[in-house]
């Protein structure tokens, strides 16, 4: 496991945290491949009862790896990232998520697959997907437009601008937003009363909450069969270029 991703365990609440501050927890290959493997283990640990996102430093996580795009191993059917979605949509225990300043691309779609979210005051997030030359991921597609309405999903997928945590709560995307000295307290706080929960009722509330998984997994794989031809294109890769080489003389 990297140590690009911390896990730990406390009163059956695992928690995973980006540990990649410095390039503001943008997720490599690496680390989708460690954080498969930690909600695989979570899931088959019947001592986990709920598991916790969050991030080291200033960001919650900046999105994929914008150099991984460009020079990391090509995003085929079986990229890490493609288990990790399906494992999303199908987790069987809830996911808290504890997020702070920066949360782009999948940083927040993984947000719309979470069960509680809670946002710090520095919270902005972003999915610039067709800023870049993308499309959406994660099922985003089809669960933003439900979660928010389509005109308001249309603003933030289309557009792609940064919101707060305030008005990421008013839109439902965060239960709570909170200081940023009362994320980890208030994120661990939920964490463990849902842990406490009678754990069949909880179990089958959340499935009976998600419905039928299928056109979600469906919605995945047409958005990354688009993806993953967007990522091929000209577009997108001088898009990122001009990312990664800002502010740099050529
Ligand atoms: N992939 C690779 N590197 C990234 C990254 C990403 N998604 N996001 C940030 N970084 C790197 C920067 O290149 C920089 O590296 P350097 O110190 O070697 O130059 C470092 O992380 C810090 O980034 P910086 O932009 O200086 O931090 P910031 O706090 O001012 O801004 C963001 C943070 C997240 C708003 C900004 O970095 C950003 O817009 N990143 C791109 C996000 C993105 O487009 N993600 C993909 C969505 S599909």
């Amino acid at each position: 496991m990297t140590e690009q991703l911390l896990v730990s365990r406390d009163a059956g609440v695992c928690e995973v945290r980006f540990n990649r501050p410095e390039k503001r927890n943008a997720i490599t290959y690496a680390m989708y491949q460690a954080l498969v493997g930690a909600l695989q283990d979570a899931q088959a640990d019947s001592s986990v009862r709920v598991v916790l996102l969050g991030g080291e430093g200033s960001a919650f996580c900046a999105g994929n790896d914008l150099q991984d795009f460009l020079a990391g191993p090509k995003f085929t059917p079986a990229h890490p990232v493609m288990a990790l979605l399906r494992m999303l949509a199908t987790f069987a225990k809830p996911l808290v998520a504890a997020v702070q300043g920066p949360t782009v691309g999948i940083g927040v779609t993984m947000l719309l697959h979470c069960d509680l979210v809670v946002a710090a005051r520095s919270a902005q997030l972003s999915m610039p997907f067709v800023a870049l030359g993308l499309v959406p991921e994660a099922g985003s597609s089809l669960l933003l437009p439900h979660l928010v309405g389509r005109q308001r999903a249309a603003e933030l997928l289309l557009l792609g601008r940064p919101i707060d945590a305030l008005a990421a709560q008013g839109l439902g995307i965060v239960n709570r937003a909170v200081e940023d000295a009362a994320l980890a307290g208030e994120a661990h706080s939920l964490a463990r009363s849902l842990a406490q929960q009678p754990e069949r009722a909880l179990a089958e509330t959340r499935r009976l909450l998600r419905g039928d998984p299928a056109p979600l997994l469906e919605r995945i794989e047409e958005e990354a069969r688009i993806f993953g031809a967007q990522l091929e294109t000209e577009e997108f890769r001088d898009r990122v270029r001009a990312f990664l080489t800002r502010g740099r003389s050529t």
